[in-house]
């Protein structure tokens, strides 16, 4: 949705350009998450304002992409780029607009008032911003933006404002404010009166702190320091004998310098630190001359007293472009690895076993239910729909599929004695979320399939399986697409080892598994091929994607790729529908592309592309290699390798994939950040 980097030096001499290349760096690392605007916030420089260096902070703010926003940082000449700061907070923000059109004044960080006492950068929605603003308006601050977020500087520098000569720090102010605010947020706050502290707090919207120092750190976890009741007192037995934060430790060991990095992705992280803590919701995590510290109102039953410092598996390499133009092409190439990593440690090819670590000791639960329902949105609601059918065979049980939206929309029935899956690359989508605590809500067991370990579906669900295609940066989905696709028949295997009657099945599909990386390097080499048969369509309007039983999601998942990357329309139809309306639009100008596959609805499938071809309709097909048949009405054939029925919407997809690449680039758009979209959408 939006991007939220902030560095914190602290006794470590930068110079403010040093500074602006770290902030822009980790922008365009999280761009992909949002690229309609860019800001940031630092320190004043002395050549600015030689009287009170370290008490103004200067606002940047650029519409458009963070390249616009780097630039316009070296135009400001008032600032001293050279100038060295030993110690310094800045923070920036990439935007997806929700409020207010992208413009400067709409972007992020907001801040308080003309002086930019306190600036706040936000990931999120505030839906009680209407109220705060009524009652801020009426105690006299003025609004400049459009947007939701600026309630929230403004109500910090209220509290400040209203604090009755007491001393309050930073983060108690931050408390106070977020105590007022409904909706999501993940935030980062800096403020004139605490110069090189900096304050950063999450409900509902991700966020990480990274933290480097040359020194190895003794301890493993941050205590929680709680500032309502401590009516069990179990926090103080269990902190007593750690360091109080990760800078004391340092201290201890007469350390002093120390970098920190607050993120709302670990990709903008990963080339400073693999040292990272996840904040959970409520945690208001301070850094205050160079320490660490975390801190949240009242102590729940049950909840942990300390958050641990993890290590980040992710590689640098992993989320770098490398040889390709786009991360999209990137990732399209890279599935032949990413499906492997899914299998990995998961399938014994030799005695036909799966076993997914997340999903066995549910197993037994997950065979009693009633039905299955699988949730997700957009690109993962297709690879639900990709997988209904086989699910229903090896499990002999209903299965739902459900676009989280309009599952919720519709209060669907939900009883204790359901299995839901909540399926997301990201695993931050606003509506899958809520329909997961729907789902909870009544009783229903959790499952996850996701992509992002320490996400918020894979944490609130019971249980579920990380699909382990690595990061996935371009906003078309892909390789998240064909690794849930097999998450989820393997998921289908696990539940039917058992069965007697289907062991020929599964043999053939773990056989087909094995084989599939294999078969996936032969769809890629067909590239050039679809490169040209995108050299003929890209000035179409419109590009109508057929097809019918096992192919169908890879129409609805081709059509989406295209739209959402080339900007034509294109519709995925289900060939048995044809004769229903969609028939009408046939002649021959209409693109058409069909999916032919031998399998059980091949004879159907011929039926449709007769009846396309009898109105002139031109077909570019993607069909089997040896399907002579289908070959000959052909206008064009993109030929794929034949694998089982119920794995052959894989290899199908991938043509569709290449296509919208090629067409998004012949078309002169910029493939990885498509118009109005973002990465993860986690707003409703
Ligand atoms: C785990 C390890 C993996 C290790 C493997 C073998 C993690 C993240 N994975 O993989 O590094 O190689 O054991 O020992 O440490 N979960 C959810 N919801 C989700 C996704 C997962 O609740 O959406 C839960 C699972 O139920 C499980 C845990 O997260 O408890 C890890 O899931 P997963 O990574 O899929 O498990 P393994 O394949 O066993
Ligand atoms: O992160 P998620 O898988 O939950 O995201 C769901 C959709 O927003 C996503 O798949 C979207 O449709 C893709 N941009 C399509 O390529």
């Amino acid at each position: 949705m939006c991007g939220i980097f902030a560095y914190l030096n602290y006794q470590v001499p930068r110079t403010r350009k040093e500074i602006f290349e770290t902030l822009v760096k980790g922008l365009q690392r999280l761009e992909y998450r949002g690229y309609d605007s860019a800001g940031v916030a630092v320190d004043g420089s002395a050549k600015n304002n030689e009287k009170d260096a370290n008490n103004n902070i200067c606002l940047i703010k650029q519409k458009g992409k963070v390249k616009n926003l780097d630039e316009e940082l070296y135009k400001k000449g008032t600032l001293d780029l050279d100038e060295e700061l030993q110690t310094h907070s800045g923070i920036a923000h990439t935007r997806w607009a929700t409020h207010g059109e992208p413009s400067p004044v709409n972007s992020h960080p907001h801040r308080s008032d003309k002086n930019n006492e306190f600036v706040v950068i936000h990931n999120g929605i505030i839906t009680n911003y209407k109220e705060l603003k009524k009652y801020l308006n009426s105690k006299g601050y003025e609004f400049e933006s459009e947007t939701d977020t600026e309630v929230i500087p403004k109500l910090i520098k209220y509290v400040y404002d209203n604090r009755e000569k007491e001393h309050v720090s930073f983060s108690t102010l931050v408390e106070r404010v977020i105590q007022q605010l409904e909706g999501a947020f993940a935030l980062v706050f800096k403020s004139i009166h605490f110069p090189g502290e900096a304050v950063a707090t999450r409900r509902g919207s991700p966020l990480l702190i990274g933290v480097r120092s040359q020194f190895e750190l003794t301890s493993q976890h941050i205590p929680i320091k709680y500032s309502g009741n401590k009516s069990d007192g179990v926090q103080e037995k269990n902190s007593r004998n750690r360091a109080e934060s990760v800078g004391e430790q340092q201290d201890l060991m007469d350390m002093k310098a120390v970098e920190y990095y607050f993120a709302s992705d670990a990709s903008a992280i990963i080339e400073h630190t693999n040292k990272v803590i996840y904040l959970e919701d409520d945690d208001i995590a301070a850094v205050i001359n160079g320490k660490l510290s975390l801190h949240r109102v009242n102590r729940k039953t049950g909840e942990e007293s300390v958050r641990a410092i993890q290590t980040l598996q992710m590689e640098l390499q992993q989320i770098m472009k490398g040889n390709f133009d786009a991360f999209m092409q990137k990732e399209i190439f890279e599935q032949p690895e990413s499906v492997v990593n899914t299998m990995r440690g998961r399938i014994c090819f030799e005695a036909s076993k799966v076993i997914l670590g997340g999903l066995k000791d549910h197993l037994k639960e997950i065979k009693r239910c009633r039905r299955l329902i699988m949730i997700g949105c957009g690109t993962s609601f297709h690879a639900a729909v990709a997988t209904r059918q086989i699910l229903e065979e090896l499990t002999e049980l209903p299965v739902m599929v459900e676009l989280a939206s309009d599952f919720l929309d519709r209060y669907t029935p939900v009883f204790r004695d359901d299995v839901c899956f909540f399926i997301s690359q990201s695993g931050e989508t606003a509506d899958t979320l809520m329909a997961l605590r729907y789902c909870k809500d009544r009783g229903a067991l959790t499952v996850g399939i996701t992509n992002t370990v320490g996400s918020s579906i894979s944490r609130e669900t019971t249980c579920g399986v990380h699909i382990n295609a690595g990061p996935e940066i371009g906003v078309a989905s892909t390789k998240a697409y064909t690794s849930q696709f097999v998450a989820l028949i393997m998921f289908g295997l696990m539940m039917s080892e058992d069965r007697i009657s289907m062991q020929k099945r599964r043999e053939e599909i773990i056989t087909g598994l094995r084989d599939l990386p294999d078969m996936i390097k032969k769809v890629l080499e067909l590239d050039p091929k679809i490169k040209c048969s995108a050299e003929e369509l890209y000035q179409q309007k419109s590009l109508l994607v057929m097809g019918r039983g096992f192919n169908y999601a890879t129409c609805l998942e081709g059509a989406l790729k295209i739209k959402e990357i080339t900007y034509m329309h294109s519709e995925g139809i289900l060939a048995g529908e044809l004769k229903h309306g969609p028939l009408a639009l046939i002649d021959k100008h209409m693109p058409v592309i069909m999916v032919i596959m031998r399998d059980g609805c091949y004879t159907k499938c011929q039926n449709a592309l007769q009846q396309v071809t009898a109105r002139q309709g031109k077909p570019i097909i993607i069909c089997s290699q040896d399907d002579q048949e289908t070959i000959k009405s052909a206008y064009t054939t993109i030929e794929l390798p034949h694998t089982v029925d119920c794995l052959q919407g894989i290899l199908s997809v991938i043509p569709l994939q290449l296509m919208s690449f090629h067409l998004a680039v012949l078309r002169g758009f910029d493939v990885d950040c498509p118009r109005n979209l973002a990465k993860s959408v986690t707003v409703e």
